[in-house]
């Protein structure tokens, strides 16, 4: 049996107060859509149809080719959305769930098992509820001895409705088919003059088809209508990826600081400490430290390495090296093992190989750098002449001297040493000397003269 899904995602999003559509707001690293698309694409759905139609271009300029798009020019209401969504379907047999384009926290789980029940219990249509303390503004599930009969609006029910605390996620599962049928018959004859998707439950039930509901728990079920939930969304997404590297054996200080992206892997016994940012595609070893302060993005860490107070981005750093604190590690870097890039220092574009030392206020781009090199204070790779980045090469076992500019493209072989405060413009033999400064002057008793 196929499973479709139908993502509803035209509405305006008035309370945003922003360019984007709401679905492309993000939380927890990437959009609120791509949550939903993930959920149901996990549940099974082979095929999702997203009814758009506020900001139509952008989203599916952001979409693609992800999705099948159906198109809702008039927001006229849930089951109008969904007569719009239904069409490249419905000749389908198979069932549809329904979701919405803004509840970024429901999970395959939770839709994999309301599936599993609505086959199970052979039923037209599966509602999926949640009991809330709160239930003000939501659709009411209405009862009579434990069936589902209706649901009915806030701003339709009675005094009696409204006390219900069951309330309707906007989330369903359905017969194609049944659910087409009952599509056909639903009017706007409501409070609000709209078409109302809630209101196929009743039509299904005066047709003597089976409905049931499956109760879940509010998490799932946010939906994000302004900023302000769109936080809450975010922290609670947050933290559902925090706490799996916690269940993966990191330990974690205040994790309500600490942000990790879905995806992001860490190994076991590494300690992240508080401010702490993992995103994109980023992979980090056994027994690290990483923090307090750090930002790293797409990056693969080794194991027994240390990131301090620094940002790393792109990048690749080994095991057993210590990066900052205050280092900043720019795309395309590729840092060896056991090395040291310690305060103030800037590595971009630029390979390190094993052991070496760029312990302080030094600048290393577009650079290949080989093993156990000590990079003196202050030193400064000169990559840019204005028009282009050169590259430059210093070769295994070499000493840089404090303060030496190497003008690229320049080489410095191996072992070779620069002598402090030397701008070094052509190449250094191996194990050659280069000083390439001017000599010191001193002229006794100058000062003297000058304060007379
Ligand atoms: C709907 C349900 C309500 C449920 C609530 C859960 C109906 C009639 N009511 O109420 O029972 O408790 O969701 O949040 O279904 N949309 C469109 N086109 C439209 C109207 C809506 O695409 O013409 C989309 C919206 O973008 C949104 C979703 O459908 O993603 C829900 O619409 P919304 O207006 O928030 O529904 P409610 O009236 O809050
Ligand atoms: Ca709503």
């Amino acid at each position: 049996m196929s499973l479709y899904s139908i993502i509803l995602a035209a509405g305006e999003g008035k309370r945003m107060k922003s360019k984007l559509p709401k679905p492309l707001q993000t939380a927890g690293g990437k959009p609120l859509i791509d949550w939903v698309i993930s959920a149901v694409t996990g549940a099974g759905a082979e095929k999702s149809i997203a009814v758009i139609g506020h900001m139509a271009e952008k989203m599916e300029e952001y979409l693609g080719d992800r999705v099948v798009y159906a198109y809702q020019r008039e927001q006229l209401g849930t089951g109008h959305a969904v007569m719009q969504g239904i069409a490249p379907i419905s000749d389908k047999d198979g069932s549809v769930i329904v979701v919405c384009g803004d509840t970024p926290l429901i999970t395959s789980e939770m839709i994999k098992n309301a599936y599993e029940e609505h086959k199970n219990a052979g039923r037209a249509a599966t509602v999926i509820t949640a009991v809330c303390d709160n239930p003000f503004g939501y659709g009411r599930i209405v009862r009579n001895n434990g069936n589902v009969v209706k649901i009915v609006e806030q701003k339709d029910a009675s005094e009696d409705e409204k006390k219900i605390t069951e309330i309707n996620s906007g989330m369903f599962i359905f017969d194609i088919k049944k659910l087409n049928s009952a599509l056909a018959r639903i009017t706007n004859n409501n409070a609000q003059g709209e078409y109302y998707l809630t209101d196929v439950i009743e039509i299904l039930i005066s047709d003597g088809e089976s409905v049931g509901a499956y109760i879940t728990d509010m998490e799932q079920i946010l939906g994000v209508n302004d900023r302000i939930q769109l936080s809450l969304a975010d922290e609670l997404l947050n933290r559902r990826n925090v706490y799996a590297l916690m269940r993966e054996g990191v330990r974690i200080l205040n994790p309500e600081t600490v942000r990790v992206d879905e995806g992001v892997k860490v190994g076991m016994d590494t300690v992240i400490y508080p401010n702490t940012i993992l995103e994109g595609n980023t992979q980090i070893g056994e027994d690290c430290i990483i923090g307090p302060n750090s930002r790293i993005k797409n990056c693969k860490v080794g194991d027994k390495t240390e990131v301090q107070s620094s940002v790393a981005l792109d990048s690749e750093i080994g095991s057993g090296t210590a990066v900052g604190p205050f280092a900043y590690i720019r795309p395309n870097s590729k840092i060896g093992d056991d090395i040291k890039v310690g305060d103030f220092v800037e590595v971009k574009n630029a390979s390190i190989g094993n052991g070496t030392k760029i312990a302080h206020l030094t600048y290393v781009g577009d650079a290949d750098v080989g093993e156990r090199v000590n990079f003196g204070c202050g030193t400064v790779v000169v990559n840019y002449d204005g028009i282009h980045k050169h590259r430059t090469v210093i070769e295994d076992d070499c000493f840089i001297g404090c303060n030496t500019n190497l003008v690229s493209p320049v080489t410095v072989k191996h072992g070779a040493y620069t002598a402090a405060g030397s701008t070094i413009t052509d190449e250094v033999p191996a194990d050659a000397l280069a000083i390439a400064r001017a000599r010191q002057v001193v002229k006794e008793g100058w000062a003297k003269g000058k304060k007379k």
